[in-house]
């Protein structure tokens, strides 16, 4: 099998579709098909209620177009790049960490001048044409847009929709009544102009994220319901080289895993992706070495899938510390602090800057205030060769020293402001919601079958007629309005044989079947056919809601089989 086997059976059954295929489809964009689009769905959904049911996470939405400043302070504009290289004939563009492929370790830490050594190394040249490529420059991945008309102001798309949430924070933190941990997830679009998407779904231009931030103490990284997990094991491809098997607890005691919380949702989104049908034995992390690490991360780790592609990132669960935060307070002027209560309040000293205002009212006029305000936020060890650098609406001010004075202060302070650190599940929705698929994938002498969990695939029930008459078709469309009446998705099937209708249902994932039959006229009872192992049982119509339900939550069924069929 590869992945040409998955993609093709997906076009055919309606999960995926290229995007503008009528007009020769453009690389990187797909459409979701009605299966795709409801596997999706159910893949999204229980990932929300694991956070939001689960840990007592909220969620957001936010825009997914931002002005300038938001992606300047989040560091995408200067940083988000890949590196590229040209083919200086057919002008072809490739990420020349790709083109390395296996000749490297780790080519996607390397940097500009490492990747153009190995490709004159290797004699690499272009793969389409055999022609030579250009040294390796750096390409920016943002989707450049303007907000609004005439020359109105620079935006992007949102590369992450984690910037929808930091912007947010202290309203969030005041709707968790300014209390720390709090975590916040969101579901959306992130746009990235990757250099040479291939690979369907796994590279897209414009894709799906699932993203958590769950801002903390930075003092504080243990989380409650570690203990629940320690002994619990993942395995583990760490940055110094060694691959392990190891249990949660002992991960973070040998200090392979920086913190608790990073553990701790290391294993959570190892268990989710083992509930929605990645297989776990082709499922492991990797650390990212320090220098292949995002410009934001403290700490990093991929969860990969064994895909036909080799491994592959799905998920990134990084460390981002006080980045994000930081980098807002500086770009915004607005303090995004969380406020930490002492038990009892205490007496402090600290250093403050205190602006002239009588100098900066008449230089900066109307922004003097505004500049002096961010003076006053700012840490007084920031000081260098006698000035302060303050940014205001996005711009870069340098307060020399005779427009403030620092002082020492005597405060008795009930907490302290500390700027929340971050830890962050963020998962590629179509990366999972692929990875789903082929793992599920199977063909056996021609025959294909998806054995997608029940729990996410996009049809639970075939209803059939054996024939469609003498009132067989009726009695079955009675039983697929009741399914589906009580929340589960069927699909009324009364076409061709009926091993050619169950295939058709393999084929799609469709994790069971209910066939009506003669005997279903004389005795009520109706056959119930598993995907994987073929079973097949008889069960009373009367009951069919009860053990669709049942089947659903994989309880045993031996309780609702009557007749003959009774093992
Ligand atoms: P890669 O190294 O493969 O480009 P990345 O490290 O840039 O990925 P992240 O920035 O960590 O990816 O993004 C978070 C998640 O979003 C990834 O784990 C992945 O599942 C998904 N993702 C990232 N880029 C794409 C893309 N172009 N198409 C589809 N999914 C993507
Ligand atoms: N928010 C994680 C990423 O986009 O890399």
């Amino acid at each position: 099998m590869d992945a040409s086997d998955v993609l093709s059976l997906c076009k055919r059954r309606g999960f995926l579709y290229p995007s503008y295929e009528i007009y020769g489809g453009v690389a990187g964009l797909y459409d979701y098909g009605p299966l795709g689009t409801a596997m999706r769905n159910n893949i999204v959904e229980i990932w929300r209620r694991l956070y939001t049911l689960g840990e007592g996470f909220v969620e957001i939405d936010s825009e997914t177009i931002g002005p300038e400043v938001v992606f300047k302070a989040s560091g995408h504009v200067d940083e988000f790049a890949d590196k590229m290289v040209k083919c200086k004939v057919c002008e072809e563009a490739y990420r020349a960490d790709h083109l390395i492929g296996d000749r490297h370790p780790n080519p996607g830490s390397l940097k500009e001048e490492e990747l153009d050594d190995l490709i004159r190394e290797h004699g690499i040249t272009c793969p389409a044409c055999s022609g030579e490529l250009s040294s390796v420059e750096e390409f920016n991945l943002m989707f450049k847009t303007v907000i609004g008309p005439g020359s109105g102001r620079v935006g992007y798309l949102r590369p992450e929709t984690a910037q929808g949430i930091f912007v947010n924070f202290p309203s969030l933190y005041r709707y968790n009544r300014e209390k720390l941990p709090l975590g916040v997830i969101q579901v959306g679009r992130g746009y990235r102009n990757e250099i040479s998407p291939r690979q369907g779904v796994i590279r897209m231009r414009e894709f799906n994220m699932m993203e958590c931030e769950l801002f903390v103490d930075p003092e504080d990284k243990g989380w409650p319901r570690f203990k629940d997990v320690k002994d619990d094991r993942m395995r583990l491809f760490a940055n110094d080289g060694r691959e392990l098997e190891i249990s949660v607890g002992d991960a973070v005691e040998q200090g392979i895993i920086c913190n608790q919380v990073l553990a701790y949702f290391m294993w959570f989104t190892q268990e989710f992706l083992k509930a929605i049908g990645v297989d776990g034995t082709r499922l492991r992390f990797r650390q990212h070495e320090k220098d292949e690490m995002a410009h934001y991360a403290a700490d990093c780790w991929d969860a990969e899938a064994l895909l036909s592609f080799g491994w592959t990132e799905i998920v990134g669960i990084a460390d981002r510390g006080c980045w994000d935060l930081s980098r807002h307070i500086k770009f915004s002027g607005v303090d995004m602090s969380a406020f930490k209560r002492f038990d009892t309040p205490q007496e402090v000293e600290r250093d403050v800057i205190k602006p002239k205002y009588g100098i900066l009212g008449p230089k900066y006029k109307a922004l003097g205030s505004k500049i002096g305000k961010a003076m006053e936020a700012t840490d007084p060890s920031l000081i260098k060769d006698d000035s302060v650098t303050v940014e205001v609406d996005g711009q870069s001010y340098v307060l020399s020293r005779d427009c403030f004075d620092v002082a020492r202060v005597k405060e008795k302070v009930s907490g302290v402001k500390v700027i929340p650190h971050v830890i962050e599940p963020s998962h590629g929705l179509d990366r999972i919601t692929y990875t789903c698929l082929e793992h599920a994938y199977t063909k056996k002498e021609d025959m294909e079958m998806l054995r997608i969990s029940a729990a996410i695939a996009p049809i639970k029930f075939g209803v059939f007629p054996l024939m469609a008459r003498d009132e067989l078709d009726k009695v079955a469309m009675d039983i697929d309005q009741e399914i589906r009446y009580s929340g589960i998705e069927t699909y009324y099937d009364d076409s061709g044989s009926i091993g050619r209708r169950y295939a058709r249902m393999d084929e799609i994932g469709t994790p069971y079947c209910v066939t009506v039959d003669y005997q279903t006229l004389e005795d009520g009872t109706v056959t119930l056919r598993e995907r994987d192992s073929q079973a097949q049982i008889r069960v009373k119509v009367q009951e069919i809601t009860l053990v669709a339900r049942a089947a659903l939550c994989g309880a045993n069924l031996d309780q609702f089989v009557v007749g003959e069929n009774k093992s």
